[in-house]
């Protein structure tokens, strides 16, 4: 049996197997997220939707992932892809070269579906990786780099962090950057994409980045993504001119220094946040280095998202002037909720990181000020405690508890629901000793901001209700009921032998001793999820397909194969439900298969009589048609002749 779906697959190099095969998911997963081993799994926090309990489930044995909220999972391909937003090669490319395995040179005809932007982000991707060498040689070139250079001794900062952060220079032209490009035969489009070259009207193209210390933004895998320019002329604007967002860069969930920072934070599990690229490499510099910092726009929650999976303890270090104030106050609110332990560090006087590491004794004040830095409770408190205050006496009784008021529905707004109980009671308790009320008072202002803001959820969510889809789907895989025959598909996804060579198990009591369904039977079974709907009918036809063909090598690499991303998620769901079933354990799998597959013979003899008489509603249809070709096209003549 040859058919052409076959034939696809097997022509498939062995390319993904080899770099599957020689992938742990946990390790690979466990780089970027804390795991905690559970049982024969692993959980942590999704990074794929707000995660406040652990809801992914790591699967050693089955090297896949799967979270139980969202639906997102996979075998190590998937999570590449999503979590570095990545196309399918370049996925391959960077577990290929963690593995150490050499790729078959790429064809590039290969393209899925889903796949073609990845052309363009592995175009951007080169670019800013050849930008990176550009900058890099003028910060060394004997003229081009002087200034550079001089500002970088000027400044104290050591060779060594020119190395760890890879910084360079651009050039005091309009063409440094064009003529090297143009020199290397590169494609000045890719470039433009990136930001790094801009297009004039006549088309021709100069650099975005001129005269300037160059600051590389790396990604969590240590490649540039987009670049960070600091004037080197006083003279010059803006101070400092980042690459603009593009697929690779995203200013809200990027964080400078994450890469540098990556060890230091697993070791102590806690991160600082500063305000600028020059404070990172300092505290670098002084030997502090889970030190990273925003890239001069406000904290976000996918900030807190991505710190979150790395470490149990974030401090934000703001600077001291009144720009590093009102960032505080804002930081306080996103991270409000966080589950992980949040403080708030302000320097006093308007220095920065860096002002204050260079000053006498300044590591040891720097070290002082983050152990001094305080919950993120007690900051905002603290901060409603000097506005009551500098409201001084003017201020009525009725006006105090109106700021409490305020303060209660922005605080159920930011989440105190998620908070812990305690917390949640330590925020009450000191709200109503600001507002001179009993506590209960206060409870009940929370309350009622809590009944405004569900009501304006169940409203939200309304709208959205028609909107769900495909995760909706999976969570129906992955928690709902599910028919003998999804099962069935579910045994054979988890472990393709059973269907090749059924087991024989006897029943405790059954009086037929060894009951085996026969390869055509499952066949058909298997078959019976294409009568279901949703993304599983495609995925049961398919394997009944495969099974039929005798290709357990097809089967074994079904989620690697399956191109359609539905098809394959919805296997992958299908997949951690009944491994969690049978707790993984081959015997209870063998009884899960035999017992569904016994469910689906006697459904499929129902079906049998079922289609009995659906044939012989076909023959009625049927010959209603005849006496309306006979009758004429009028169907209500067909109608009221019927009875005849
Ligand atoms: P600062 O003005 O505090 O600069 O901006 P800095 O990092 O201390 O640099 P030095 O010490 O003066 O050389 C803090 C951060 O804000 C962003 C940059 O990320 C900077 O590191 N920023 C600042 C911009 O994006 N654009 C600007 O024009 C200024
Ligand atoms: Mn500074």
């Amino acid at each position: 049996m040859d058919g052409p779906r076959q034939s696809r697959l097997r022509n498939f190099n062995d390319d993904p197997a080899r770099v599957l095969n020689a992938t742990d998911i946990v390790r690979l997963i466990g780089e970027v997220v804390q795991l905690k081993p559970k049982g024969r799994e692993h959980v942590c926090l999704c990074p794929f939707h707000d995660d406040h309990n652990p809801s992914m489930y790591v699967v050693p044995s089955k090297q896949i992932f799967y979270c139980f909220v969202c639906g997102a999972g996979g075998n190590a391909f998937e999570f590449v892809k999503r979590y570095y937003n990545m196309g399918f090669r370049e996925a391959l490319e960077m577990l290929a070269e963690r593995a150490g395995i050499t790729l078959t040179p790429w064809k590039g005809e290969a393209k899925t579906d889903s796949d073609p932007p990845a052309v363009d982000r592995a175009a951007l991707a080169q670019a800013n990786q050849q930008a990176l060498q550009f900058f890099r040689g003028i910060l060394n070139h004997k003229e081009h780099g002087t200034v550079a250079r001089e500002t970088m001794a000027k400044r104290g900062i050591a060779p060594e962090m020119v190395e760890a952060f890879l910084l360079g220079a651009a050039p005091d032209k309009f063409d440094g950057m064009v003529q090297w490009i143009r020199s290397k035969g590169l494609d000045a489009k890719h470039f433009e994409a990136a930001g790094l070259l801009k297009r004039r009207e006549d088309n021709s193209h100069y650099d975005a980045l001129r005269n300037r210390l160059i600051f590389p933004i790396v990604d969590q895998m240590g490649r540039a993504i987009a670049f960070g320019g600091r004037i080197l002329n006083p003279d010059d604007t803006p101070k400092y001119l980042n690459s603009p967002e593009t697929p690779l860069f995203q200013k809200g969930s990027t964080l400078y220094g994450l890469w540098q920072a990556r060890n230091a934070m697993r070791d102590t599990r806690h991160v600082i946040v500063t305000e600028g690229y020059t404070d990172v490499i300092a505290c670098h510099q002084a030997g502090i280095c889970n030190v990273v910092a925003t890239l001069g726009t406000a904290l976000t929650q996918r900030h807190a998202q991505v710190l979150r999976r790395l470490v149990d303890r974030v401090t934000l270090l703001f600077d001291g002037d009144e720009a590093g104030q009102r960032a505080a106050d804002r930081a306080a609110d996103v991270f409000f909720a966080e589950p992980i332990d949040v403080r708030i560090a302000v320097i006093e006087g308007g220095a920065d990181p860096d002002d204050l590491l260079k000053q006498e004794g300044g590591v040891e004040r720097f070290n002082a000020l983050i152990d001094a830095a305080e919950d993120a409770l007690a900051f905002r408190i603290k901060r409603l405690t000097r506005r009551l205050a500098d409201s001084g006496q003017a201020i009525g009784s009725q006006a105090r508890t109106r700021i409490i008021e305020e303060e209660a529905g922005r605080l159920v707004e930011l989440g105190l629901g998620a908070l812990s109980p305690m917390r949640r009671q330590t925020m009450v308790r000191q709200l109503a000793r600001l507002a001179g009320v009993d506590e209960r008072t206060v409870q009940a202002e929370i309350a009622a901001a809590e009944r405004r803001l569900r009501a304006a959820q169940a409203r939200a969510a309304e709208h959205r209700a028609d909107a769900q889809e495909g995760p909706a789907a999976e969570l129906a895989i992955a928690t709902g009921s599910l028919r003998p025959a999804d099962w069935l598909l579910g045994c054979v996804v988890v472990e393709p032998k059973l269907a090749l060579d059924p087991p024989t198990q006897p029943e405790p009591h059954a009086k037929d001793v060894a009951w085996r369904p026969s390869l055509p039977e499952l066949r058909d079974a298997l078959a019976l999820s294409a009568y279901g709907s949703g993304p599983l009918q495609a995925a049961g036809a398919r394997v009944a397909d495969a099974l039929a063909a005798g290709e357990s090598e097809v089967l074994s690499q079904w989620l690697l194969t399956c191109e359609d991303e539905a098809e394959r998620r919805a296997l992958t769901a299908l997949a951690a439900r009944v491994d969690r079933e049978t707790a993984g354990e081959p015997k209870r799998l063998h009884a899960m298969f035999l017992d569904v597959a016994r469910q689906c013979a006697r459904e499929r003899a129902t079906t049998a009589s079922e289609t009995r008489d659906a044939d012989s509603i076909a023959q009625q249809l049927a010959a209603i048609g005849q006496s309306h070709r006979t009758l004429g096209g009028n169907p209500l003549a067909v109608a009221r002749g019927a009875p005849e």
